[in-house]
């Protein structure tokens, strides 16, 4: 399935009210839910573990798509797998070994995702891609939102759904989504795009309707 789909990121949101966010965004139009998980270590910020994520779970109706920032990953897997995620997305530059995590989280049961950073190249997913149900294009450096768009990456977008084809592997962009970044990166081929101030700006959950709006924007 080629529509495109929004997973805004709670990163964007209220900290202290996860699952009242996220189901607001839901109720709002959300497609799927991204959760970053960062270790302070791989990416120079924190976030949040395999515990946070289990407790969310029940509030979120729809895809969790958890986006794993950290290095080592492969200790930490069952644990997000059993904590309920649909689909575990890895980075490929966080360790030597990104074939063997990938076959571990699939193993666990959840979908496999692959994400490269701004600056490895498309060929790392070369020998990859019987092992993954998701490749995730980053569009910043990760660690933190609301940092601008990288617009090289387009063309990594292009050359990667060439490499993709027609099976059924969605590429994801995560960074700098808006309502004018958006239409690049769907015209070259991603089907998820994930937003977190896009979507989050101007919203509460007292007040979701921006949500709404935002989502729609995009
Ligand atoms: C960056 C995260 C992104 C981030 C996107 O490390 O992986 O998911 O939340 O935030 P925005 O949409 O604000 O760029
Ligand atoms: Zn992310």
């Amino acid at each position: 399935d080629r529509s495109i789909k929004i997973a805004p990121s709670i990163l964007a949101s209220d900290f202290a009210n996860f699952g009242a966010e996220i189901e607001a965004v839901e109720a709002q139009g959300a497609d799927w839910i991204h959760v970053d998980v960062m270790d302070g270590h791989f990416v120079p910020n924190i976030t949040f573990g395999p515990e946070t994520c289990k407790a969310i779970r029940p509030h979120i109706k729809g895809v969790m798509d958890v986006h794993l920032m950290i290095a080592p990953v492969d200790p930490y897997i069952e644990a997000f797998a059993a904590s309920g995620a649909d689909i575990i997305t890895a980075h490929a530059e966080a360790g030597p070994h990104i074939h063997r995590t990938l076959q571990a989280i699939r193993g666990a049961g959840a979908k496999a995702g692959l994400a490269l950073n701004p600056g490895t190249p498309v060929e790392a997913v070369d020998y990859l891609l019987d092992m993954v149900d998701l490749i995730c294009v980053m569009t910043v450096n990760p660690g933190f939102g609301g940092q601008k768009f990288i617009q090289s990456q387009i063309a990594k977008v292009e050359a990667l759904r060439a490499k993709v084809g027609d099976r059924p592997i969605h590429i994801e962009i995560d960074g700098g989504v808006t309502p004018v970044t958006a239409p690049l990166v769907a015209a070259a081929g991603a089907d998820v795009l994930v937003a977190g101030s896009a979507v989050f700006g101007g919203g509460s959950v007292a007040d979701p309707a921006p949500y709404g709006e935002n989502i729609r924007a995009i």
